[in-house]
């Protein structure tokens, strides 16, 4: 399947075939789908959690307000991002992240101090980081549909509920957004979108 046939063929999945589990090589494909996905600056602030364990999955689906998706679900995808803390330029995960470019490290963290104190003083540190997570989870769902795999975005999710469930630390991580993948018990639904007339503006 192509790029635009697999945009075409996605759609919002709610209930998913239980009998058939997705191959650990599609999970791993859908995941690097996600890993490959760009982020800001480079720094890849978040963790992929991935849920396949039935008890997770059931905790899980009590967590995203009782949603059939994540319950029937082969896989449910956690995208989590750091919490703002850990943007801070002079800190080890910065540092760590940004050692890894050619330029030498100072070189980087003067790049990217200004970009970060503006986000800081506009109070989007967190919007900016939660934000990464929905390209990513934006390329896992398209990916996953050229290969006749179906997903749905998760965003109705109690953030408390979600963490505890993933055993992480709310002083650490925040959650982005969710997926949840699997072969279809469903038909496909048609797309039910405005016209290119209607969406784009041309300068
Ligand atoms: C960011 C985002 C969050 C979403 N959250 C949910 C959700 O919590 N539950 C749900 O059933 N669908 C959710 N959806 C699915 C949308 O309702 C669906 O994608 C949209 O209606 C378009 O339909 P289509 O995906 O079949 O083309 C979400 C979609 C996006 C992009």
């Amino acid at each position: 399947m192509d790029f635009l046939e697999a945009m075409q063929h996605r759609f919002a999945c709610k209930q998913y075939d239980r009998q058939r589990m997705l191959e650990e090589l599609e999970i791993h494909t859908i995941l690097e789908y996600g890993r490959l996905t760009p982020t800001s600056f480079g720094l890849e602030l978040w963790s992929f959690h991935v849920v396949k364990s039935f008890q997770k999955k059931e905790a899980l689906f009590h967590a995203c307000f009782d949603q059939e998706s994540v319950r029937t679900s082969a896989v449910t995808v956690a995208v989590l991002v750091r919490t703002a803390a850990f943007a801070n330029p002079d800190g080890d995960l910065v540092h760590t992240r940004g050692k890894r470019f050619p330029d030498p490290l100072p070189v980087f963290i003067d790049d990217y101090r200004p970009y970060y104190e503006f986000l800081k003083s506009e109070g989007r540190l967190d919007c900016w980081l939660r934000s990464q997570g929905y390209l990513a989870i934006a390329n896992m769902m398209t990916g996953s549909a050229a290969m006749g795999i179906q997903s749905c975005a998760i965003e109705g999710f109690d953030e408390k509920k979600v963490l505890r469930v993933l055993d992480a630390n709310a002083d650490q991580w925040q959650v982005s957004l969710l997926a949840t993948f699997g072969y279809p018990a469903e038909q496909e639904r048609p797309k039910i979108r405005e016209s290119l007339d209607e969406l784009v503006v041309y300068h």
